[in-house]
């Protein structure tokens, strides 16, 4: 006699089969990653999983069309630069650039804005993260200075785009300046507000740690964590050190703590979860790691994090979105890494990487 509970598992045991089966046939040897459930851990755990998530990925990607008008395929803006950095921001949009949105913003310090105008007439540029009074890389204090009501804000000026932009990237080259935080931190809150999907990065990472009510439970984030930020992240939240032996578990209690908040661990492989299912994108890469592939990861994701959304659940078969998305851009930068590395070994830079992203999108996406 079998249980109802028992008759349930086995109908979800053929499921399972039917989905390894089904992924089998799309099986391509180069591929190598795979898909885990929360709740069997290591079990189903192949490499086939990761053809089916990168079908997934392909199922998002508008077709590319004559009759769509300019901004349709993303409007994103990516939040970061300061006077010490320029690079992160400039990569981060960039990078969204090429991947197919149709126009890039980038929001930062004043002091930012013409170095990141004379490396690229492709973005739009506006130094507005201190708008309050041009007093930038003066405060240091420890609390936040409040801002003076008389002037226009920076959460003003930037709130003003938010209804043309379809996903925000938040703290790439930010850096920790008090008042600059803060005003990141009213943009996330209006960008909230607004239900516009956000990726956040370095410094952002860095202020959520600080206040991790900023995103708690907000469906439309997704972290991206390097090892670092991952540690101080998950000590912030749940009060304790990260199980080193334990990664995939530690990304999934991190992401749940957080309320389900999309978590992108990046590493050696990259692990992903949104509570439910983790995900692991191991595509190949190489052994060089250079400043700055996280940004083209960041600024990659905001685009694909807009076409998951508007593709909605039945192109993602049931998945969530954000997931399918950062497997996307996981996947992307592995490959950029690996094709720019076959030409140029050690000396690979990011912007040999971003040089990359037309193939290495073609070969996964399109063939
Ligand atoms: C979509 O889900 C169904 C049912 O769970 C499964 O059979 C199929 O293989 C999935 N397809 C992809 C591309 O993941
Ligand atoms: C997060 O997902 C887990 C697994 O599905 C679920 O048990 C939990 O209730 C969810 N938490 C929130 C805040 O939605």
């Amino acid at each position: 006699m079998v249980t109802r509970a028992g008759a349930g598992a086995a109908v979800a045991a053929t499921a399972v089969v039917a989905l390894l089966s089904a992924a089998l046939a799309l099986y391509r040897p180069p591929l190598d990653a795979v898909l885990e459930r929360a709740f069997s851990l290591r079990k189903v755990h192949s490499i086939k999983d990761m053809e089916n998530t990168l079908q997934l990925v392909r199922n998002i990607i508008p077709p590319l069309s004559s009759t769509k008008h300019k901004g349709q395929d993303g409007r994103i803006g990516v939040v970061g630069g300061c006077q010490e950095y320029t690079g992160a921001p400039y990569f981060a949009a960039i990078s969204a650039l090429k991947v197919g949105a149709d126009l890039s913003h980038v929001f930062c310090a004043s002091a930012a804005a013409p170095v990141i105008k004379a490396y690229s007439p492709e973005l739009i540029v506006h130094p507005v993260l201190f708008a309050e009074g041009g007093n930038e890389g003066l405060s240091s204090n420890k609390t936040f200075r409040a801002l003076s009501s008389d002037s226009p804000s920076a959460v003003d000026e930037v709130e003003k785009w938010l209804p043309r932009l379809h996903a925000l990237v938040v703290g790439p080259g930010l850096g920790r300046d008090d008042v600059l935080l803060r005003n990141v931190q009213g943009i996330l809150e209006a960008s909230k507000a607004r239900d516009i999907p956000v990726v956040i990065d370095a410094d952002g990472l860095w202020l959520v740690a600080q206040q991790p009510a900023l995103i708690q439970g907000y469906q439309k984030a997704v972290l991206t964590p390097n090892h670092m930020e991952f540690s101080r992240l998950y000590d912030a939240v749940l009060r304790g050190p990260v199980d080193s032996d334990d990664r995939h578990g530690s990304v999934l209690r991190l992401s749940q703590a957080l309320g389900n908040v999309t978590v992108v661990q990046k590493g050696e492989r990259d692990i992903l979860s949104n509570g439910q299912q983790v995900l692991v994108c191991s595509q190949e890469g190489s052994s060089r790691r250079c400043g700055g592939q996280g940004d083209l990861l960041s600024g990659s994701l905001g685009v694909l994090v807009h076409w998951a959304l508007l593709a909605g659940p039945e192109k993602t078969n049931g998945s969530s979105p954000l997931l399918v998305a950062a497997f996307g851009a996981c996947s992307l930068t592995r490959q950029c890494n690996h094709q720019a590395f076959q030409k140029h070994g050690r000396s690979t830079t990011t912007s040999d990487m971003i040089a990359e992203v037309g193939a290495a999108f073609r070969k996964l996406f399109e063939t």
